[in-house]
């Protein structure tokens, strides 16, 4: 028996209605790019029509304004790039009152992410923003691997997120996303404590610990011991944890981690996802999110994909079997 899946016949591309839905928002695509690598959206606008995108992420703000962590804060590695940025942003008020004007002019839709160091600062960005008009949801960064307050470490414990979720889940009607870290023992765990929490969707997953050493001067090549890996390098392992959690929750999730195609992206959505993020790819490509819209649209269109539904969760484990060619008669 062959598990080669028989694809439909190809259809128009105006024919692959790739919308998606998070909690109560309707993307027009499943693709959103990711927190931290599109700026706040309005940097690229002139290159890049925001209105083509499922949505933009901004970059996480927090209470205040933050500068980050010393340089030096990027470094390249095979297949990948670390990050020690730190979340660098321009705090609260400076995103209400500058930022998202512009980016309400752009007409672009808005998940905004925002972190903190306590459920209260959490709170207190949602209180302060959820009534804003422009915002379709927020995407809480519970996952941030270079802060010493309020990283990925502190809000790995699932009593905490389930905790924190419920209080914010009180705050707003919007959608919540809650971005999980990688470097946990059992993701499922920290994907159930937000769903039982009131998640609408979570983000899986954000940058892998790693590091980088200058072996000449037995140095970090960062200005900190460690940062977070992203890029192809992280792909592989990315894809499993989405996976893994979207196995676990019914909420949808929406993968992220080295997606650089509509390829990558399409295999997250049959690993379980519903929208994806690109992330590190805008560094190498400032288009690179609306040309993976377009690769999917493609690729769905020749195999007589109409919906992502119909791919959706469809990986099996099961090794594709070779059909031998039928033998040459004589
Ligand atoms: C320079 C840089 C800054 C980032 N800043 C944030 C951030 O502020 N908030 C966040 O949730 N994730 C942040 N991330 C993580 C990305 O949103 C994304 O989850 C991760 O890089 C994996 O996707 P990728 O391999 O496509 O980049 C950042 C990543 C990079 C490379």
């Amino acid at each position: 028996m062959s598990h080669t899946r028989a694809w439909g016949k190809p259809v128009a591309g105006s024919k692959v209605d790739l919308s998606v839905r998070i909690g109560s928002l309707m993307l027009r695509n499943p693709v959103l790019t990711a927190s931290g690598t599109f700026g706040y959206g309005d940097e690229y606008a002139h290159v890049v029509d925001l209105r083509a995108l499922g949505g933009v992420v901004t970059k996480t703000v927090t209470c205040e304004p933050r500068s980050g962590n010393p340089p030096t804060r990027i470094a390249e590695t095979p297949s990948g790039m670390l990050n020690s940025i730190g979340l660098e942003n321009v705090g609260l008020h400076r995103f209400r009152d500058e930022k998202l004007p512009r980016l309400r002019e752009l007409q672009a839709t808005v998940i905004a992410s925002v972190g903190g160091e306590t459920p209260e600062e959490l709170a207190t960005l949602l209180n302060a923003l959820g009534g804003e008009r422009g915002i379709g949801a927020f995407e809480i960064n519970f996952s941030c691997p270079n802060v010493a307050a309020g990283g990925a470490r502190f809000w790995a414990v699932p009593k905490r997120l389930e905790d924190t979720m419920g209080l914010l889940r009180r705050l707003t009607k919007l959608p919540l996303i809650a971005k999980l870290s990688p470097d946990v023992t059992d993701i499922r765990e920290t994907a159930r404590a937000c769903e039982a929490g009131g998640a609408d969707a979570l983000t899986a997953v954000n940058t892998f610990v790693g590091m980088a050493i200058d072996l000449e001067r037995v140095r970090s090549r960062l200005g900190k011991a460690t940062g977070g890996l992203s890029g192809p390098a992280i792909k592989p392992l990315a894809l499993a944890r989405c996976h893994e959690a979207a196995n676990a929750v019914r909420i949808p999730v929406i993968g992220s981690g080295g997606i650089l195609t509509g390829r990558d992206a399409l295999e997250f959505i049959a690993a379980g996802a519903t929208a994806v993020q690109v992330g590190t790819a805008t560094f190498v490509e400032a288009g690179a999110a609306p040309r993976v819209v377009s690769e999917m649209r493609e690729w769905c269109a020749r195999h007589g994909v109409k919906q992502l539904s119909e791919l959706r969760g469809t990986f099996s484990a099961a090794p594709a079997q070779v059909v031998a060619p039928e033998p040459a008669r004589p």
